[in-house]
């Protein structure tokens, strides 16, 4: 059993997308373990992105990630970081497979309603960055 974090960006809960995306997810046989909605500032968007520091999207991504209400969730399943990945499909929404959350969603390559984790290390710093383990129950 495998754990990673989802979020669901600023225009996926803007444009009423939450329900859609928890679908998939249980529709796939994954499960929510935890779930908050929160408005992150920009030095919280800033430090969950640290590693994208200097390229020249980081401002724009961390503007738009303060930008309104997210969802983050820990979510677990087998396999479940890879899987969650198909079901985003590719990070920009023009190469993304038929039928994925950002080919049907997405909106530009910034405007790509939700995150996933890519690795088993970044799971496991992005969930830490959002939750304790009291909060993780699923
Ligand atoms: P995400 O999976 O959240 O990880 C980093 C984010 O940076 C990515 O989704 C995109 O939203 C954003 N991103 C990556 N590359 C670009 C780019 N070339 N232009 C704008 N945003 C980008």
């Amino acid at each position: 059993m495998e754990r990673t974090l989802s979020i669901i960006k600023p225009d996926g809960v803007g444009r009423n997308l939450i329900g859609d995306v928890i679908k998939r997810l249980e529709q796939n046989g994954l499960k929510v373990a935890a779930m908050k909605m929160i408005w992150m500032t920009k030095a919280q968007a800033q430090g969950f992105y640290a590693v994208h520091e200097g390229k020249p999207f980081f401002d724009g991504l961390t503007d738009f990630m303060c930008s309104g209400p997210i969802v983050v969730m820990v979510v677990q399943g087998e396999n479940v970081i890879e899987q969650y990945r198909k079901l985003m499909g590719d990070t920009n929404f023009e190469d993304a497979e038929e039928g994925t959350i950002r080919r049907e969603f997405a909106t530009s390559t910034r405007k790509n309603v939700v995150h996933g984790s890519d690795s088993t290390e970044s799971a496991a710093l992005e969930i830490g960055y959002f939750f304790n383990r009291f909060e993780i129950v699923g």
